[in-house]
């Protein structure tokens, strides 16, 4: 699942995997999306999972930044991991819990040589939540 073999040795070899990665390494939260009420109440459930994410993400040198909508909506509460020349992820169905999963996610992309966010160890929001992949521009050979 979720395999892709047409990323270059190159590549693979600028991906060398060490904890510095982590700072190549982007999660976007959703602060606007409402949660399974539909409340707009504020704060938004998602502010309360970028507020989760950014504690969470205390200690680790990981970019967390917010944005008001990523075109998710129907998927609850959504966020992105994103990782310089990797592959993109768009997660929804998340909770305002979920920030401790989001930053698992970006550090395991961290160790990535292949430009994925390895399946083994991701948290289950992240297998279960998965809305789509981009593929990095330079990837694509057509
Ligand atoms: S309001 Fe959060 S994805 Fe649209």
């Amino acid at each position: 699942m979720e395999r892709d073999s047409s990323f270059s040795a190159d590549r693979a070899d600028a991906l060398s995997g060490h904890d510095d990665d982590l700072a190549g390494v982007t999660v976007i939260v959703c602060s606007y999306c409402r949660d399974e009420t539909g409340s707009d109440a504020h704060p938004r459930a998602g502010a309360l999972l970028a507020e989760d994410t950014r504690r969470a993400a205390a200690d680790e040198n990981i970019r967390i930044r917010t944005i008001e909508c990523l075109g998710n909506c129907k998927r609850r509460l959504s966020a992105a991991i994103l990782r310089d020349g990797c592959w993109s992820y768009v997660f929804g169905d998340l909770t305002a819990s979920s920030g401790a999963d989001l930053v698992a996610g970006a550090k395991l992309f961290a160790t990535s040589t292949d430009g994925l966010i390895p399946w083994r160890g991701r948290p289950d929001s992240l297998k279960r939540g998965l809305v789509a992949r981009i593929p990095p521009l330079d990837l694509l050979k057509d």
